[in-house]
């Protein structure tokens, strides 16, 4: 049987780690406050002008280099972001360019934090109906674009002026956001070939009814002009997020999809050798863990060092896990998210 397997992973983070007391030389909150709500201790930031397609080209070169494959062998790149370098075109093309690959067709997708699962299903159909034999599968981020101070300098240590007491007050609205999300790339390289192993089946949902529960209310095209200067006083060019609402159906329906896809599969949830899921908040997925009564060692975080990274937490987590030694021969890996739309869903891997 034609399975697709993933051959080779890779990721970088933003060139800048700030740690949960530098953001609070910016705003009020703390480390404790951070730590304790959702597990984040660090995160990285970007330079000003590294972009998206430039963290996904440099995973990019780590998973092919990891998979021993030439990006002359691509015949497609999947490229998931919410943080493209620009409204169109979409980040797929543009690293299609910069790996000089020209004329290999190149896919965007937008399901924020459930990307790069719904990336995989949409690269193993392009594999098993025989449309490509090698996808470069990319989830990358840039989520500094979206932060509302402007104080880089002085948060990265480098010197600088402190904010003032307007600056820091308007940073600290928006502060229940910004300490969770991080800069970052991961990537996967992903080929067909005769077997039982590789990706064995996929659960997706996506409720758009309740898409304001995280959204970016402005730079849309339905207003004229997309973005006004309006927008950008009254910060709604930043994402407003229920974060109750999306900690509650995080836990709901994480757990839901996992469930599916296993009994699609034929396999229990305790088979699950190793469980991937997305990184928004370690409360979160320790609560997935109980529900499916999974001990310690078959699941893997690891937002603490990255915060959410969005696209890019699943495609990092495989490869810490396999540079570990965590995916052994013959696992059964499960991977989970659900983010912003809302979509949400599950995959299982057999490795
Ligand atoms: N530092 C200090 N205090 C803070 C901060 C902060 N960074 N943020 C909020 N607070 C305060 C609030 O103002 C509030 O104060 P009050 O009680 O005086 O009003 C208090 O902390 C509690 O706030 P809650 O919002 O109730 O805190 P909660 O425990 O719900 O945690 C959090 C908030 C971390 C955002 C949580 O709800 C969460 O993680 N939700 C899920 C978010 C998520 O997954 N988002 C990403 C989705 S992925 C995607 O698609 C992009």
């Amino acid at each position: 049987m034609l399975r697709t397997r993933i051959i080779g992973t890779g990721f970088v983070t933003g060139e800048n780690l700030v740690k949960n007391d530098a953001l609070a030389r910016i705003m009020d909150t703390s480390d404790q406050w951070i730590r304790e709500r959702s597990g984040v201790e660090e995160r990285y930031y970007v330079e000003t002008g590294t972009s998206t397609s430039e963290l996904g080209l440099r995973a990019a070169r780590k998973a092919l280099e990891d998979a021993r494959v030439e990006a002359s062998e691509l015949d497609y790149i999947v490229f998931a972001t919410m943080t493209p370098d620009h409204f169109f075109p979409g980040c797929g093309g543009i690293l299609q360019h910069k790996l000089g690959i020209g004329n290999v067709p190149a896919l965007d997708i937008r399901q924020q934090c459930t990307g790069f699962i719904y990336g995989l299903q949409v690269s193993d159909a392009l594999v098993r109906s025989g449309q490509a034999r090698t996808v470069l599968l990319v989830g990358a981020e840039v989520h500094s674009g979206f932060m509302p101070w402007t104080r880089w300098d002085y948060l990265f240590g480098r010197g600088g002026e402190p904010p003032t007491e307007e600056e820091r007050a308007w940073v600290t609205k928006f502060r229940d956001r910004t300490v969770l999300f991080g800069d970052a790339g991961g990537a996967a390289v992903l080929r067909g070939e005769e077997g039982d192993r590789g990706l064995l089946g996929f659960k997706v949902h996506s409720d758009g009814g309740a898409f304001q529960g995280l959204y970016v209310p402005a730079c849309g095209f339905a207003q004229r002009p997309y973005i006004t200067v309006e927008d950008i006083r009254a910060g709604r060019h930043i994402p407003e997020m229920n974060g109750r609402e999306v900690f509650k159906l995080a836990v709901r329906r994480m757990p839901e999809a996992i469930r599916e896809v296993c009994q699609a599969q034929g396999v229990r949830v305790s088979d699950i050798d190793l469980l991937i899921a997305h990184q928004a908040n370690l409360r979160i997925n320790e609560m997935v863990q109980r529900a499916l009564e999974l001990p310690n060692e078959k699941v893997f975080n690891n937002i603490q060092k990255y915060g959410n990274t969005t696209a890019a937490t699943i495609p990092i987590a495989l490869d810490e896990c396999r540079k570990a030694g965590r995916v052994k021969d013959g696992a059964l890996v499960a991977f989970a998210g659900l983010g912003a739309g809302y979509h949400w869903g599950a995959a299982l891997m057999r490795a």
